[in-house]
């Protein structure tokens, strides 16, 4: 998989096609992006659009149902090309479309959030929400995947600060991007670049999510329970980053961590590190997630900046910080 990061890498996208020389070229997208960053797309390159509504709700079966029918109409064969534009909701649908089109097209991801740039964009999994989140989905990767920092200057703040919750995690699970983040400078593509390098080491030796990949997972827990008890309205990075303080508010009881190396960095970009969720429900939801281990609370926890480990811990430690991180005052 191709991997470029640059301001301005939007405009190589042709030689990635040319050199694959697809037969024919398809770009998925969405309503938003049409307007903003297609038009960059088609001045180079000949392709059908393919463009959905904007929102998580059209990463289902029914939309990928509509775009198979579409890929068929234009006569698409497996030597063609889908590429997706977007967001991770829109890379997580073109990349599940392209694995499963007459057994897997070509894929290429240019993704437009900071989210999808460090992130969904990168590592292969693919996925459409069937009764609950991700519930279907495949392992692909891609032929290239182009990021421009170019493509952030449209996007709203609050989508920067989502993606920044993923930036952190990294930035605890790697010293050198937790050096950037200390003397933060701003989003740019030696930043995104690290955090790639970072997911790109980890999912290379398990791409799977068989061991190593699930470190990952840091501040994923208690995040993925509070995106599900509040129903998905809590932003993914957001529900993260409480998560991340959870999980360094847990270790430190547990191997001595220092927690206020995560609340300086959340702080720094004023992210969330409380939340208004009752304990007891969120317990509940951990113990079912589709990672949790038969019903066992397992963490990644850190031990130190750019070292975490995969733990169980007993259900009290989890509750009591919980119920310390609470604040009712009608955030989150
Ligand atoms: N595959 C993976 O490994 C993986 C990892 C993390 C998240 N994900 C998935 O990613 C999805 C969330 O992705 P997201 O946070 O990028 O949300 P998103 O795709 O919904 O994008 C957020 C919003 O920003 C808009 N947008 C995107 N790029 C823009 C730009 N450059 N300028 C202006 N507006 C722009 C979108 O239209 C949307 O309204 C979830 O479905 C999640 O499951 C997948």
């Amino acid at each position: 998989m191709g991997v470029v990061i640059g301001k301005g890498s939007i405009k190589k996208l042709k030689s990635f096609v040319d050199e694959l020389s697809p037969y024919k070229t398809a770009i998925i997208t969405n309503t938003t992006l049409e307007k903003l960053w297609l038009g960059k797309i088609l001045e180079q390159v000949s392709a059908t659009p393919i463009v959905i509504p904007d929102g998580e709700e059209f990463k289902s079966l029914e939309t990928a149902r509509q775009i198979w029918k579409e890929l068929l109409e234009i006569g698409f064969t497996r030597k063609s090309l889908i590429i997706g534009l977007g967001g991770g909701v829109v890379t997580d649908l073109a990349a599940f479309v392209a694995s499963t089109f007459m057994r897997g097209t070509y894929l290429g991801l240019i993704p437009t959030t900071l989210l999808a740039q460090v992130d969904a964009a990168i590592g292969g999994k693919t996925g459409i929400n069937f009764e609950g989140k991700n519930i279907i989905g495949t392992f692909y990767l891609p032929e290239f995947v182009i990021t421009d920092p170019e493509t952030l200057k449209t996007l709203p703040e609050v989508e920067i600060l989502n993606g920044l919750g993923e930036v952190v995690k990294y930035g605890i699970l790697d010293s050198g991007v937790y050096r950037k983040l200390k003397f933060f400078r701003g989003i740019d593509e030696g930043l995104i670049g690290e955090c790639v390098n970072v997911k790109l080491r980890i999912v290379e030796k398990d791409m799977r999510e068989r061991g190593r990949r699930r470190i990952l997972n840091l501040g994923h827990t208690v995040g993925h329970a509070m995106e599900k008890v509040s129903g998905y309205r809590i932003k993914h990075g957001f529900a993260v980053s409480i998560g991340l303080m959870a999980s360094a508010l847990i270790a430190e009881k547990i191997n001595g961590f220092d927690s206020g190396k995560v609340e300086e960095l959340l702080d720094r970009f004023n992210l969330p590190k409380k939340h208004s969720f009752e304990p007891k429900e969120l317990l509940k939801v951990m113990k079912m997630d589709k990672k949790a281990w038969y019903g066992r609370l397992v963490f990644v926890l850190p031990e130190d900046i750019g070292k975490v480990a995969v733990r169980e811990v007993d259900e009290k430690t989890v509750s009591t910080v919980l119920e310390a991180m609470r604040d009712d005052s009608g955030h989150n």
